[in-house]
Formats: C-alpha cells, sequence, structure tokens
C-alpha cells in the first residue's frame, strides 16, 4: 500500500542552515503519528516543510504517492493535505458558521464534524474571538476537516489550554482518524497524552530524531527514552513542557538531553 505521506530524509531550516535534519517517516490512511520533542527542537519546521510553506534543504515528501516539494500550499491544502498552525489561523470577528463555510466545505465531512465537536452547535453564531480556547482550537480543527483531508497536521493542539481540554480534544483526533481514515500527524506538547492516541512516534532533539517506534513502545519505555530529551516526569496529565522547554531552550538544565550529533553540518 502506497503511504498517504511519506518524508525521506527531510532537512530544512532558515537561511541556508539547517534546523531540523533526516526526519524520515511513512504514514499510512488512518494512521496517527505524534512528533514530540522540547522547544526548539524543529517540529514546526517539519510541519512548515511538508505543508510547502517552507522549502526543504534536502529530503523528499510524497502526498499520496506523488512528490510534493516545490508545490504551492494553497494547491497542497486544496488536495488535501492541510496544515492547522500553532496560533491557529482563526479570524476573532467571524463567526464559528463563517469559518466553515469560507472553505470548500465537503457535506459529508461537514456532517461528520457537527459529530465529532457537538459542543460547537450552540455556538455557531458567536464570534470566534469571543470562544474558549478550547472552543476556539475545536474551530480550528473543524475548518481543517470539513476539507475532508487526507492528512492532517496539527501543531501544538494543546497550547495554552487546560489539561482537561486538551485531554477530551486527543480522543477526537484518534476518532477522526478511526472514522475518515485522515492520517494525521500530531506535534504535541503533552507527550504521554499523545503517545496515548498515536499509532506511531518521532521524538526530535536538536533537529535530530533521537527516538522512533511505535507509540506503545516509546509509551513503555517513556521514563527511560523520553526523560532525557524533554526532561520532565512521565507524568501524563500535567504538561511537563514549561519546565521542560525553559530547561531545554538554554541548554542550561541540570539533565541536558544526550546530543544526537556534536558535529553541526554547514
Ligand atoms: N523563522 C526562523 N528563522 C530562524 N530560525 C528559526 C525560525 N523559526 C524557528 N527557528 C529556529 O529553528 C529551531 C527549531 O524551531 P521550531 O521548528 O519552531 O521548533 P519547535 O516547533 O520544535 O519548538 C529553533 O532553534 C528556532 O529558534
Ligand atoms: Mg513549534
Amino acid at each position: 500500500m502506497t503511504p498517504v505521506l511519506e518524508v525521506s530524509e527531510l532537512s530544512a531550516g532558515y537561511g541556508g542552515l539547517p534546523v531540523l535534519r533526516d526526519l524520515s517517516f511513512r504514514l499510512d490512511a488512518g494512521e496517527v503519528l505524534a512528533l514530540i520533542g522540547a522547544n526548539g527542537a524543529g517540529k514546526t519546521t517539519a510541519l512548515l516543510t511538508i505543508s510547502g510553506l517552507l522549502r526543504p534543504l534536502a529530503g523528499v515528501v510524497t502526498f499520496e504517492g506523488v512528490p510534493v516539494v516545490g508545490v504551492r500550499p494553497d494547491r497542497l491544502a486544496r488536495s488535501g493535505l492541510v496544515h492547522v498552525p500553532d496560533d491557529r489561523g482563526l479570524f476573532p470577528s467571524l463567526t464559528v458558521a463563517e469559518h466553515l463555510d469560507v472553505v470548500r466545505a465537503d457535506r459529508a465531512a461537514r456532517a461528520r464534524v457537527d459529530e465529532w465537536f457537538p459542543a460547537l452547535a450552540p455556538l455557531t453564531d458567536r464570534r470566534v474571538g469571543l470562544l474558549s480556547g478550547g472552543e476556539q482550537q475545536m474551530v480550528a480543527l473543524a475548518q481543517a476537516l470539513v476539507r475532508a483531508p487526507r492528512v492532517l497536521m496539527i501543531d501544538e493542539m494543546s497550547l495554552g489550554l487546560a489539561p482537561m481540554v486538551a485531554s477530551s480534544l486527543l480522543p477526537v483526533i484518534r476518532r477522526v482518524a478511526d472514522e475518515s481514515g485522515c492520517a494525521v500527524l500530531l506535534v504535541e506538547q503533552h507527550a504521554a497524552m499523545a503517545l496515548s492516541i498515536a499509532d506511531q512516534a518521532v521524538v526530535l532533539a536538536h533537529g535530530s530524531v533521537v527516538a522512533q517506534d511505535s507509540a506503545g513502545s516509546l509509551e513503555a519505555n517513556f521514563t527511560r527514552v523520553l526523560d532525557g530529551y524533554l526532561g520532565g516526569p512521565a507524568d501524563g496529565e500535567t504538561s511537563a513542557r514549561t519546565s521542560v522547554e525553559d530547561e531545554s531552550e538554554d541548554d542550561a538544565g541540570g539533565n541536558p538531553p544526550p546530543e544526537p550529533s556534536s558535529t553541526e553540518p554547514n
């Protein structure tokens, strides 16, 4: 079976300097891949590159069997590779309904979105700027899903959300993948929660892949494998991200992750 999304030895960065090196994975329809790593690990760079917003320095991205490096991001989005950015890309003065109507909605997908996000029904005419963070994230996801994507990439879905809200949204992502066959690339700050709904996982540190396995295996080895790279306790319900990222950002933490490659490519 041709994977719906295949990334091979992808390297990307800014001003010619790589901040992401040799990322490779295959994602089949209906699969969820969790891409995890501390702040600055290269997760957003990976999503921007796969969705065509950033040109890779090296590597191949294949969407439904077709190489797509160089294809315009709006064209990719129209053909089913849809990206929910970390700022959610919403318009505060537009209503929920306007958000779901502005894109080319697929009728069947629209009906399913109503089932996946019943909480949005009473908010249809509400301006998005007046909604809670969790409701806004639902709108961002719904807006992506009414386009019936084949690949959905979600950057930091839980950013700024209470853990309870985040933990109620993650199972919906699993359901979306199972029921629609959409493949999901999930960048998530709640690593343990992301692993609990994912099929595969990739852990990035300093732009390099430091662990890649089935989500189940990584979850089983959570403390041993991930603590070193994420720096926090294997606590599924609380976000270890803030302290982790504070530490990793300047590498001044007491327990720095092992450097995967000490030589900086030029
Ligand atoms: N526009 C940019 N210009 C230069 N460097 C950037 C830019 N965006 C991100 N970076 C750097 O690239 C690295 C990876 O960033 P990013 O992909 O945003 O990581 P993550 O999403 O995992 O937090 C970081 O060191 C960051 O400072
Ligand atoms: Mg990011």
